[in-house]
């Protein structure tokens, strides 16, 4: 079923057809030769060697096997984990990947490539990269101090490895435990030919720098180290120096303090100086031999690089004490018993130093938190070995190899069947091997190998590796699986590959015969306790930690658990782990013996093909499903499929799961339901559900999402809504209040001025504020009285004509200073008028009539003011001679005086006496008194007169008057405002016309029918004298002088 159409041969040995071993084989070569190293039995992946680098991993190849599913691309390492690490994920179900195969058919590789994909895929931050940091860096240290070069593998794994990868729920690594099994301790001391010790003191000694040397007291020559093979001291394509340091820096970044990573070095390096202390031949005084240090220098050494005694170290080598009951008794060691102690020691040593490291890195990785984890565990451990010489260890690797298959039957091919069966599924039973005969023979607590191990290891008495083999040849003479010399004499058989020394079984994997020399000795794995008491006195601490029971308050006489019980107890521990979880499978396959790319072995493979039970594996695979599951979770996983059971379903799970396969269409032949379950035939038909249910998360995440984001926006729009109207409506609130607050204070402000104002207006007269007015008024008052009165004390005299008057003490009664001033002189005029007598009043009558005429036109006007007129200047009373001029004209005269006349023709004057009346003016001549002319006052058409202070004046007369025919009269008064004013006044009454009095200094005089023109001037006298010079000017011009 292999999704890839250029697939080189079958992907999935599933679809091998025919299903034979032959074709099984010839598929694995044709990929092999195609460098296609992966191939499927359904979900197991079986991996060959390929002995070189191919370019089909790293980061992208990562980031593509994450992405595609199982069957989507070729098969490969990263698919298989990412399977398990999804299913830790998504699943919450723990995972073990079980990696098994011989030494050197890439255990380890797969299993760094298991983890390397992990790392890559989990979680990302600065925690979690410096957990993943310290998980992947404990490969390069445990690999340093527990890989060697062997013949099959030049970076072999000499110990088990069993790591616990811890994640969280988001499936970020939070840590992990490592457990170790079974270092091969009896590398340090020796090595096979071509084979080498532990990596690190290659490393050591090529990597440390001089300084470092010498601080350990090393030389950096290997071949001076008898526990380093002098023949192979390098490896192709292997640099110790660099790997030295970097397992330095590893060991720095797992957190290991600089003091301790010195102090491990101090004790792999005294592993080393062990080796090189030489052991002589002794003789006790007795003749019994003993044993002694050739050489001094090197125990000293010792004893200075960890502060140890060298006294006591070489005691402790040499000599043995022995305990009973009552007393202690000291037995030197001959040669052979000292070598041999020495290097029980050195092991010891390195295998302890080993598991403190492990217990050191698990310090470090381990997770502190109790919160719920998903675990992974990734098995990498040693290979089935079969060896020219078998020994014990090869016995334990080969039984846990056993168990391991056994796992695998159980898990897969047993439990597969069984579980068919329970189900009620029809199914054809396929048979396989089931190896629980051949692990009860090893392991069997009463009658097991093992435990008949332990029982001669503790029996009293003479106690040898024969007597072992010899009990075990008693009691499995009848096992199918067990042979030896012994059963097959009794069976009569001839097998000469026999020794007389071993026994055979028959593993799963092959017969794999074991010598039993050594058994008991590695079985007990004793250290002599003065050795273990010696290490506990060393000054160093690391290496005084490794020997707890030489401590002597610690003595205890029960004797500790022997290599075998402990080391089926670990196997029984690792496999009720693995049980526990899923497990995955990489069955690792040697292609060849001869670590050659591109060359495929057929009866090495072959062989391996049929030991890892291939065939058999896709017999069931074939027959049945990939895949089941309880209704229930498969319910839980897959309802979403369908309408009828999301979200709800009621009927019943199975109900519900046969409701999806039918609404799914999945071939009927796909699917079989079980009691309890569900089975799926084919791994396409689960990754269809797979995809579906993909897809429909991803529907259902938007719908989700869709209708949270609606919820979500919708709470928050109604919250804002219910905000914004609880802050509108508190603004508006608070804006109301503000505002009535003001009015309020308006109101109030205004009600207080008006209260106020009434208050006031009301109380004025109470309060001091009117008392300023009332005082300035009443100042005001008396001063006005006070000035009053001032002013009645001190009037002006009454005189019309006095004009003084005091001036105002205050200026605003300036006005009224005035008015009374005013007041007082008309008052004054009043009382004077009101004194006068009629006739006075008629004077006074004629001076304002004169007034009016003449103020401020004629000069000589100012003089006549205080002058009475008297009217009559010629005592025409007492004369009635010039009564008689007057005539038979009725009324008094107005006026008599002498006046001169003017001749119009030459200037000459002559005197003339004129009478006014009432209705005449008339001129007489003084000496012939009689009346000369008479003038109507209706005839004078009006006046001309100086400005001068001449008396010179013109009757204007009309002409067609009588008299006018004689033209108009020049004449000179000496009272010439009197005169006039007077006739003004009888024109006026005589014929209630106003008489046109002219003042000019030019006018024109007519006479007979011609006139002459009149210039006044004023003479250098300044007229002061009024006396007037005529002269003639021409015909028509007559110009006067005034002097
Ligand atoms: N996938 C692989 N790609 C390249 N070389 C490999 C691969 N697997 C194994 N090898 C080679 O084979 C050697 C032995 O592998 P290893 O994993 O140490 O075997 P095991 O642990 O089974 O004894 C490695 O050192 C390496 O050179
Ligand atoms: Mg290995």
């Amino acid at each position: 079923m292999p999704l890839l159409e250029d697939s080189v041969g079958v992907e999935d040995l599933v679809l091998l057809e025919p299903l034979v071993q032959e074709s099984l084989l010839k598929n694995l070569q044709i990929r092999y030769e195609k460098k296609e190293i992966y191939t499927y039995i359904g979900n197991v992946v079986i991996s060959l060697n390929p002995y070189q680098q191919l370019p089909i991993y790293g980061p992208e190849f990562i980031a593509k096997y994450r992405d595609y599913t199982f069957y989507e691309l070729k098969p490969h390492i990263y698919a298989l984990a990412n399977v398990a690490y999804q299913s830790l994920k998504d699943r919450d179900r723990d995972q073990c990947i079980l990696i098994t195969g011989e030494s050197g058919a890439g255990k380890t590789e797969a299993s760094k490539l298991v983890m390397s994909y992990v790392a890559a895929v989990c979680g990302k931050g600065e925690q979690v990269n410096s957990v993943k940091e310290q998980l992947l860096q404990s490969n390069p240290v445990l690999e340093a101090f527990g890989n060697a070069k062997t013949i099959r593998n030049n970076n072999s794994s000499r110990f088990g490895k069993y790591m616990d990868i811890e994640f969280d729920f988001k499936g970020s690594p939070l840590g992990g435990v490592i457990t170790n099994y079974l270092l091969e301790k009896s590398r340090v001391v020796k090595q096979l030919k071509g084979e080498r010790n532990f990596h690190i003191f290659y490393q050591l000694l090529a990597g440390a720098d001089a300084q470092l040397l010498k601080a350990l007291k090393l030389e950096q020559e290997t071949s001076l180290y008898a526990y380093l093979n002098r023949e192979m001291s390098r490896v192709d394509g292997m640099d110790d120096a660099s790997n030295f340091r970097a397992v330095q820096s590893a060991m720095t970044v797992i957190g290991f303090s600089d003091e301790e990573i010195r102090q491990v070095l101090e004790v792999t390096a005294l592993v080393l100086k062990l080796g090189n202390v030489e052991l002589s031949d002794e003789f006790q005084a007795n003749g019994i031999p003993a044993s002694g240090i050739r050489d001094r220098q090197g125990v000293q050494e010792i004893g200075e690089l960890v502060g140890l005694s060298s006294e006591e170290l070489e005691k402790a080598l040499c000599s043995r004490t022995v305990e009973t009951a009552k007393e202690k008794v000291v037995t030197a060691l001959n040669i052979t018993q000292a070598q041999y102690a020495r290097d029980a020691l050195a092991k010891n040593i390195y295998s302890r130093l080993f598991n403190w490291i492990v217990y050191r890195i698990n310090e470090s990785i381990k997770v502190s938190t109790g919160e719920k984890k998903k675990v992974m565990g990734v098995l990498d451990i040693y290979g089935f070995e079969i060896l020219q010489d078998n020994s014990f260890e090869q016995f334990v690797i080969n039984y846990c190899n056993e168990k391991l298959q056994q796992v695998f039957i159980e898990m897969t091919l047993k439990e597969e069947q069984e579980e068919y069966k329970r189900e009620g599924i029809p199914w054809t039973k396929v048979d396989y091997f089931d190896n629980s005969i051949i692990c009860n023979l090893i392991e069997h607590n009463q009658r097991g190998i093992l435990a008949m191990l332990d029982e001669e290891c503790l029996r009293p008495g003479v106690v040898s590796d024969s007597t072992f083999l010899a009990k075990l040849n008693q009691l499995f003479s009848k096992h199918g699986h067990y042979e030896s010399k012994v059963t097959q004499n009794a069976q009569r058989q001839y097998d000469h590959t026999m020794g007389l020394s071993c026994f055979r079984i028959c593993h799963y994997a092959g017969k794999v015969m074991y010598n039993v020399t050594g058994f008991i000795d590695k079985n007990n794995d004793l250290l002599y306790r003065d050795l273990s008491q010696a290490m506990w006195k060393a000054q160093q601490p690391l290496l005084q930690s490794l020997f707890p029971e030489g401590d002597p308050k610690q003595v205890s006489l029960k004797r500790p658990p022997t290599a075998g019980s402990q080391f089926k107890n670990s196997v029984a521990i690792l496999m009720k782990n693995l049980y526990s979880k899923n497990p995955n499978y990489i069955r690792c396959i040697k292609p060849n013996e001869h670590q050659q790319r591109g060359q495929f072995s057929s009866e090495l493979v072959s062989s391996q093909a049929l030991y890892l039970g291939l065939l058999e594996n896709v017999r069931v695979r074939r027959a049945g499903y990939a895949y089941r599951q309880g209704y229930g979770p498969f319910l839980e996983r897959y309802r979403m499929l369908s309408r009828s059971t999301w979200p709800h379903w009621k009927e019943g799970d199975r109900k519900g799961v046969e409701k999806i396969i039918e609404e799914l269409s999945v071939a009927s032949e796909e699917a079989a339901f079980g009691k309890t379950k569900i089975f799926i035939r084919s791994p396409k038909t689960l990754f269809y559900l797979e995809e579906q249910r993909r897809l429909r998360l991803q529907q259902l995440a938007t719908l989700i999402q869709k209708i949270y984001r609606g919820w979500r926006c919708r709470t928050n729009y109604q919250l804002m809504r219910k905000s914004q109207i609880l802050i509108s409506s508190w603004f508006r609130g608070n804006m109301q209040k503000k505002r009535y607050g003001k009015i309020k204070a308006s109101v109030l402000l205004i009600q207080a001025f008006v209260r106020g104002w009434k208050a006031r207006k009301n109380y004025r007269k109470y309060f001091r504020s009117g008392a300023a007015l009332t005082l300035a008024a009443f100042i005001y008052k008396s001063i006005a009285q006070k000035f009053l009165l001032g002013l009645r004390n001190s009037l002006p005299s009454t005189k019309v004509l006095d004009n003084k008057w005091p001036t105002a003490p205050y200026k605003y009664f300036n006005t009224a200073n005035q008015e009374l001033r005013q007041l007082f002189h008309q008052w004054k005029c009043k009382k004077f008028l009101d004194q006068l007598s009629p006739e006075q009043f008629e004077v006074l009558r004629e001076k304002l009539f004169a007034s009016e005429l003449f103020k401020g036109k004629k000069a000589s006007y100012p003089q006549s003011v205080p002058v009475q007129f008297r009217g009559d200047y010629i005592g025409l009373q007492g004369n009635p001679k010039l009564q008689k001029l007057k005539g038979g004209e009725e009324g008094p005269v107005l006026m008599a005086e002498i006046v001169k006349k003017v001749n119009r023709g030459n200037g000459k004057m002559s005197s003339r006496i004129l009478l006014l009346t009432k209705g005449h003016v008339i001129l007489t001549d003084a000496k012939k008194s009689q009346a000369k002319t008479v003038i109507g006052l209706d005839s004078v058409a009006g006046v001309s007169v100086t400005s001068l202070r001449d008396g010179l004046f013109c009757l204007h007369l009309t002409e067609m008057s009588s008299v006018g025919s004689k033209g108009d009269f020049l004449l000179i008064s000496d009272h010439v405002v009197e005169l006039l004013t007077k006739m003004y006044r009888a024109v006026l009454d005589a014929t209630q016309r106003q008489l046109p009095v002219t003042v000019t200094e030019e006018f024109s005089v007519r006479f007979k029918e011609r006139s002459v023109a009149v210039k006044v001037t004023q003479g250098p006298g300044g007229g002061r004298d009024s006396k007037l010079s005529c002269k003639k000017k021409g015909n028509h011009g007559l110009e006067v002088t005034v002097n």
